[in-house]
């Protein structure tokens, strides 16, 4: 178990607020998947983002725009069956609640119907607030995420750190403002300078929770498998691995093959 301060049963979004007031930070991480959000869960995380880079390390996508709706819920419905103490956030895939805000009603009701998840994460600011307030006029908690957001890639045409310029500064700052007095519960800040995050994070009063944006983010979220290291080829600066599954995996499965074709394995034991 980790060392996690509140002794919660359950994270709701009134506890994710008051560790901000309280000055917790908030940890979270992505999971997928039933096996692995157990362990997440278990060790004292205090959010699981069922984001759509689902997309890119379960399905081997190059972006997030390709997964759908229904497997979103997949993935969502295997992780809440594993939880038992954090929130469970998901993304609305893309195409499911941009430009149309009864779609993206719709869309954030399935996830919450069949998945049983906690609450739903849509890219963007002002262009998408319709969909967010009718979303939350539905009581379904909304978190936003601003500076990089994968599901404009194509307009954005990199990867590379959102905001530098003052322009697009001001405006993301105005954004996030929007995005909490509209009602969300939080906003993640992707890929933006640790000094425009800090200035964020003290204008508003709901949670920020940064990936690539510096350490004064009210907290964390990186990818499950960045952390683990089972993704190999993936190295941004902001990426901190904790472990380095692929090349363990790689040896346990090696050893199992040749195990298999000598013989070795099943022993006398491992027979009936
Ligand atoms: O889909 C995702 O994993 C995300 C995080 C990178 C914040 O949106």
């Amino acid at each position: 178990m980790s060392t996690a301060k509140k002794d919660v049963k359950r994270i709701t979004t009134h506890i994710l607020q008051s560790m901000k007031q309280e000055g917790e930070k908030i940890s979270m991480l992505t999971a997928y998947d039933f096996s692995l959000a157990k362990i997440v869960d278990a060790a004292g995380i205090d959010m699981i983002l069922v984001g759509d880079s689902a997309s890119n390390v379960i399905a081997g996508h190059e972006t997030t725009l390709p997964i759908t709706l229904d497997q979103m819920i997949y993935h969502a419905s295997a992780v809440i069956r594993a939880v038992k103490r954090c929130f469970v956030v998901v993304d609305l895939p893309f195409g499911t609640y941009q430009g149309n805000s009864t779609k993206a009603l719709d869309s954030a009701i399935r996830i919450m119907k069949e998945s049983g998840a906690h609450g739903v994460k849509l890219e963007g600011g002002e262009e998408i607030i319709e969909s967010v307030e009718r979303i939350l006029s539905a009581g379904v908690p909304v978190m936003g995420h601003l500076g990089l957001t994968p599901q404009s890639i194509y307009k954005f045409g990199t990867y590379t750190v959102r905001a530098k310029e003052k322009a697009e500064a001001d405006r993301l700052i105005k954004d996030a403002k929007l995005l909490a007095k509209t009602g969300c519960f939080g906003v993640v800040l992707e890929k933006i300078p640790a000094k425009l995050a800090k200035r964020v994070s003290k204008a508003i009063k709901i949670p920020t929770i940064g990936i690539g944006a510096g350490p004064d983010c009210d907290g964390q979220v990186l990818v499950l498998h960045d952390v683990l290291g089972i993704t190999k080829d993936f190295n941004p600066r902001f990426l901190r691995r904790y472990l380095n599954l692929y090349d363990e995996i790689h040896e346990a499965i090696g050893n199992y093959v040749d195990d298999v074709k000598s013989g070795d394995f099943p022993s006398a034991k491992e027979q009936y």
